[in-house]
């Protein structure tokens, strides 16, 4: 008798586990989702895993299943929060690949089953923006850091007993399943291994589009790359596709001098080795200045230093790096007069759902590398080691497995 009930028991809980990890992974079009996430709940503290709830997605809206995300340093100046403005419990990510899992009414040209990468940055194909070839910051889904709600009610679809928890950039990648708006989201070639292309959903589109769609050196030209992460050493990427002759590479920190070599970098630059400003070590290194710059380092001091180091008549720098939201960028009128230029750009110009796929057929190709950029891999419940990795300056990108 005893037996029997024991055996019993233990039949009624193996069900009720199978019942939670059912309710944990399949798709449940239309119903709330439970799954883990990794919430920021506070400034610089560690993240922590949880189980939240995501609601469905509503009108043009789709529910993501997140299979791989790696970190950005964007990610890690809104968890610090010194210079930029705190908003938690939030749920940060951007750089991801996923599954489509439900998608909200009025979608039509996406469907359950897709692969693709969310981006922080959307193309709703109507507005001015979106029509023109010049510009990616579409009237609606353009990048908008502060909100932390969807805009089609201006509410959260995460939530944890019945609190809101906030999005990040429209994506909000460190959860398994999570809520974007589908003029976001890329739908990319099902075969491309979801591991590798997650970088292109932001780092490296954004520092290869900046050098070759923004700064557009010419062949033969000289190029600075002010910080030489992942996105700048995209940047770098880009300059050396575009022919670049010399491809300066300045950063603090020593050990990426070797790291930059395998990205074409012909020379480096450490400010610390220097007394001078670093642009008129730039500009004594190549007779009056460099014909490009792209800065990827998100301090100001830097971004000056990108446009000061261009060579007046036709130099041209590009801010990429993200500035805390005070920062100001002071120069003399007069290096405007002598005829440099000074441009910025978010996600090097690309407009998400009609260049990203593209991007991603270039890996396929081969014609683009981007295993280089991937220099950690860490499981979702370790996701706290990513950040330490980049804040010491020792990773370049981080994958994230969900499912791990
Ligand atoms: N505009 C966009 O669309 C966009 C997209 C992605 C990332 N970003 C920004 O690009 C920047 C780079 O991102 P990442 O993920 O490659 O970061 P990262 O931390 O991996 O790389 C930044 C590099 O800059 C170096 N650096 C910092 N200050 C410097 C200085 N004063 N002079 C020289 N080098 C300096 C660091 O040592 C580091 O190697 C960040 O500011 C990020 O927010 C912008
Ligand atoms: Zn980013
Ligand atoms: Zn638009």
């Amino acid at each position: 008798m005893a037996k029997y009930v024991l055996e019993n028991c233990f039949a009624v809980l193996a069900f009720l586990l199978a019942m939670k990890t059912k309710a944990r992974t399949t798709t449940m079009s239309g119903e709330v989702i439970r799954c883990k996430a990794a919430v920021a709940r506070e400034a610089g503290k560690p993240l922590v895993i949880e189980e939240v709830e995501v609601a469905p997605p509503q009108k043009m809206e789709v529910r993501l299943k997140i299979l791989f995300t790696s970190l950005c340093h964007t990610d890690v100046y809104f968890w610090e929060a010194k210079g930029q403005n705190p908003l938690f419990p939030r749920i940060l990510g951007h750089e991801a690949g996923g599954i489509v899992e439900s998608v909200g009414e009025g979608v039509t040209e996406l469907k359950p089953g897709d692969k693709v990468l969310p981006v922080f940055t959307g193309e709703c194909g109507e507005c001015r923006h979106c029509k023109s070839e010049d510009s990616n910051m579409c009237d609606l889904l353009r990048i908008n850091t502060d909100r932390g709600v969807m805009i089609n009610d201006g509410k959260t679809r995460f939530s944890k007993d019945g609190q809101p928890i906030y999005h990040f950039l429209g994506t909000s990648t460190f959860s398994e399943y999570t809520v974007v708006h589908s003029g976001c989201v890329a739908k990319i070639n099902p075969d491309a291994p979801l591991d590798k292309v997650c970088v292109l959903s932001c780092g490296i589109s954004t520092g290869m589009g900046a050098t070759l769609n923004v700064a557009k050196p010419k062949k033969g030209m000289s190029v600075a790359i002010f910080g030489l992460g992942a996105v700048g050493l995209a940047a770098a990427e880009g300059a050396r596709i575009a022919g670049a002759s010399r491809i300066i590479g300045i950063d603090l920190n020593a050990s990426r001098a070797n790291e930059a070599k395998k990205f074409g970098v012909t020379e480096f630059v450490n400010p610390k080795d220097h007394d001078k400003p670093i642009q008129e070590v730039i500009a004594a290194m190549t007779d009056g200045g460099v014909d490009r710059s792209v800065e990827c380092t998100g301090n100001v001091k830097a971004m000056i230093s990108a446009f000061e180091c261009v060579h007046d008549g036709w130099g041209v720098a590009v801010l990429v790096g993200v500035p805390n939201k005070d920062d100001e960028f002071k120069t003399l009128p007069i290096n405007f007069l002598n005829e440099r230029t000074l441009k910025g750009t978010f996600f090097g110009n690309y407009k998400p759902r009609t260049d990203i796929p593209g991007v991603v057929e270039k890996y396929m190709k081969k014609e683009l590398e981007v295993e280089k950029f991937i220099t950690h891999h860490v499981g979702f419940s370790e996701i706290n080691k990513a950040f330490d990795y980049m804040l010491k300056g020792e990773s370049l990108r981080c994958i994230i497995q969900m499912d791990a």
